[in-house]
């Protein structure tokens, strides 16, 4: 019996290639955990189909270690989920594909999709944490995609772009995006220092996310105190790796990368993933035998110890003496949301 009840999100991640080196990013502040794949197509058209995934809402193209536009096969892949009935939310830098690929991107996609480009900042500044993004790109892709899709420019703030948030707004707007999202980031937490000291990229502190001082307080709490609310028993944010694993979240791949590359330091409920990893895997075994393996219900069986995955704790779990709902309100708040079209969705519908 799975424990994935209905699977209603979907997360994939299509490549573990990018051209951009953000330096905060997985791929580039863990680099021995990187190990290009792109997911094959074979794999794609014979697993993410309406039949294995019934009651899926939307497929978000986003990943951990790269970016879903360097997929070699992007278009054949976008093709076959949107025959399927699928609505697709992409989610990436923008740059470095010309504008007949983003033309062609456009002509496959519709209005009921969204395409989120991460711009962190404007043509003087979006470089300097995006390191290697091309403004000119970016406007290109833009061109082939406003009015055609559902547009979103989302910021993180950084110290060199806190100053820009207003008039990157009125960019966004003036470029014909359909939305603006100021995120504010938790990687600020000491691990990145320059020579003086103090890190080069942190904010002032209303800009930086609450994510890390709950995350520290669930560190230092009792397994008592914590209460596990698994995201992905409700079927939320479902993860397919460009290595084809299907995983219950992005976390958990991390968590593989991660103890696939160092097994000696990891704990022993962390080698959980790792142990399993061939159950997970969608070259082997079909979504429906995936989904329907009795081993979930070991993992299940953990959330209520002591011993639970360290990433079920930091991601799923809520401090007992917690004003929050559950883990999913703190990502929200750490979104500003602000909508450009007087006739486009409500802004918080927008947010998995
Ligand atoms: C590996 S990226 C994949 C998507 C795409 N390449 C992109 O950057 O938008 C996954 C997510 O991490 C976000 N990200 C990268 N650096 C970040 C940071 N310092 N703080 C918060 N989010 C970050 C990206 O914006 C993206 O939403
Ligand atoms: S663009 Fe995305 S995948 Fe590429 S380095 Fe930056 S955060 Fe990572
Ligand atoms: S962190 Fe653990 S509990 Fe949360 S979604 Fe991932 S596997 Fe499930």
């Amino acid at each position: 019996m799975s424990i994935f009840c209905r699977v209603r999100d979907l997360h994939l991640e299509l490549t573990s290639r990018c051209t951009l080196r953000c330096p905060r990013c997985q791929r580039t502040s863990n680099p021995e955990q990187l190990a290009i794949a792109d997911l094959p197509l074979d794999i794609v058209r014979a697993s993410i189909t309406r039949q294995s995934f019934p009651d899926v809402r939307f497929l978000n193209m986003c990943g951990n270690y790269g970016d879903a536009i360097y997929h070699p096969g992007f278009h054949e892949i976008i093709e076959h989920l949107k025959h399927q009935g699928f609505d697709l939310r992409l989610e990436t830098n923008g740059c470095h594909r010309p504008q007949r690929w983003w033309r062609r991107t456009a002509e496959i996609l519709d209005s009921r999709d969204r395409v989120t480009l991460s711009i962190d900042g404007l043509d003087d500044t979006n470089h300097i944490y995006r390191v290697n993004a091309r403004w000119p790109d970016i406007l290109d892709a833009v061109a082939a995609l406003r009015g055609r899709v559902f547009l979103i420019w989302k910021l993180i703030v950084f110290r060199h772009n806190q100053h820009q948030i207003d008039e990157a707004k009125e960019r966004a707007r003036a470029l014909g995006f359909d939305e603006f999202r100021i995120v504010r980031s938790s990687r600020f937490d000491g691990r990145w220092r320059g020579p003086d000291g103090t890190d080069p990229l942190k904010p002032s502190a209303e800009w930086v996310g609450e994510r890390k001082a709950i995350t520290e307080r669930i560190r230092g709490a009792a397994p008592t105190e914590v209460r596990i609310e698994p995201r992905c028993a409700r079927g939320e944010n479902i993860f397919i790796s460009a290595e084809g694993y299907l995983l219950p979240c992005c976390y958990a791949h991390i968590l593989l990368r991660a103890t696939i590359t160092a097994p000696e330091t990891a704990k022993r409920s962390d080698l959980w993933f790792e142990r399993n990893r061939h159950m997970f895997d969608l070259a082997r075994r079909s979504v429906a035998e995936i989904l329907a393996d009795n081993r979930w219900s070991e993992l299940e069986g953990l959330w209520s110890t002591d011993h639970a995955p360290s990433i079920c704790s930091r991601y799923c779990g809520v401090p007992a003496d917690c004003d929050l709902s559950g883990p999913a309100e703190l990502r929200k708040r750490d979104l500003r949301l602000v909508a450009l079209r007087e006739d486009g969705p409500e802004p918080g519908a927008l947010v998995p």
